[in-house]
């Protein structure tokens, strides 16, 4: 089954080609730059860059794939949830083709997109098991029972894990996105420079926040000149990482021990964070397998959406034109 996913509910416009919900052929991802200098996402630009890119994106895909529009079995797109404006051009895009040459689509989930990542590169990864998608929108542990099932067993109360990212990045100065920002100003930094705290580390409440980390490090700033900031820059930076990264790390492993499972996925595009990665992999008890796409599969794109799509398109499940795009869809 050879299906083309398109994905453009934030600021990546992405298409990618999958056959039978596993092999990737292509993947093209064209990350938004123009942001940068907003210091984050503008709704409406996003909105017309995906509008001008999307069609030679898609046609990236294909031609790399070696495919043509016609040789696919379907399409699969992002409907929610995202920036409306975004979620609405890709969706109609899709809808286009579906009805002037009669592929069927599904509306993938965002959300069960990231899911589906991890099986693009680790077939060995089954269900039940748990899985964190921690993003720029979301920090969701789900307990998965069978692909397509899944129970969310906790989520932010306030920020997510990306969204803090990003604002402590603005705060210190290092730019948008403020992930990666953070990661590399953080190599050489002491991750005990501060003891940030780490909100809700209760056992048994798989719920996060981190708008009081937020505060706390605005507060921690204040009274400090801008060249001790800049001294010790990498050390705060570290700090900071090292918080977001810990509770992710706690609270996932948590539900892990308690849900019995032998392994555990993590996606979205905080997932990319390597020192992350490596707390996840330092902190796991010996009889629990971790899974973690490579970095471009973290972020968003159109390869984990076609995923997902196969998946259900292999079911029989299909969209019709009636879909809308849904900005708080939720999984
Ligand atoms: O999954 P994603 O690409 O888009 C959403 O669905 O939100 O995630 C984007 C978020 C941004 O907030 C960005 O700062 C964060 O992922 N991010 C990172 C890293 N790379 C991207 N956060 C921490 N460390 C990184 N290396
Ligand atoms: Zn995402």
């Amino acid at each position: 089954m050879l299906v083309l996913g398109v994905e453009t509910s934030c600021d990546e416009t992405s298409a990618g080609v999958v056959k039978d919900g596993r092999e990737i052929l292509s993947n093209v991802i064209l990350s938004q730059e123009i942001h940068e200098k907003y210091g984050g996402v503008v709704p409406e630009l996003a909105s017309r860059i995906h509008i001008t890119e999307l069609v030679d994106i898609v046609n990236m895909a294909l031609d790399r794939a070696a495919f043509k529009l016609d040789d696919l079995d379907g399409m699969a797109v992002t409907y929610g949830p995202g920036l409306v404006g975004c979620l609405l051009v890709g969706l109609s895009f899709v809808k286009s083709v579906h009805q002037s040459i009669g592929i069927p689509y599904y509306g993938v989930n965002h959300l069960e997109g990231h899911i589906f990542s991890n099986l693009l590169e680790h077939s060995e990864l089954k269900t039940p098991h748990i899985t964190l998608v921690a993003s720029g929108g979301h920090s969701n542990l789900y307990f998965v029972e069978e692909w397509g099932k899944y129970r969310l067993l906790g989520s932010t109360r306030d920020d997510a894990p990306g969204e803090a990212f990003d604002k402590i990045s603005k705060l210190l100065g290092l730019g948008y996105p403020g992930g990666p920002a953070i990661e590399k100003q953080s190599v050489d930094g002491k991750r005990d420079f501060i003891d940030f705290p780490r909100a809700m580390k209760d056992r048994d409440n798989y719920d996060f926040s981190f708008s009081g980390l937020k505060t706390a490090v605005a507060i921690y700033l204040k009274d400090k000149s801008p060249e001790f900031i800049k001294k010790y820059l990498a050390d705060i930076a570290a700090s900071f990482q090292e918080a977001v990264c810990e509770i992710l790390v706690i609270k996932t492993l948590n539900a892990a021990a308690a849900f019995n499972v032998s392994q555990l996925s993590v996606t979205g595009g905080v997932a990319r964070n390597q020192r992350l990665r490596t707390l996840f992999k330092e902190r796991k008890p010996d009889n629990l397998e971790i899974f973690i796409p490579s970095p471009e599969l973290c972020s968003d794109n159109g390869a984990m959406v076609a995923a997902c799509g196969s998946f259900h398109l292999n079911k029989g499940e299909k969209s019709d034109l009636s879909l809308n795009a849904i900005p708080y869809l939720e999984l």
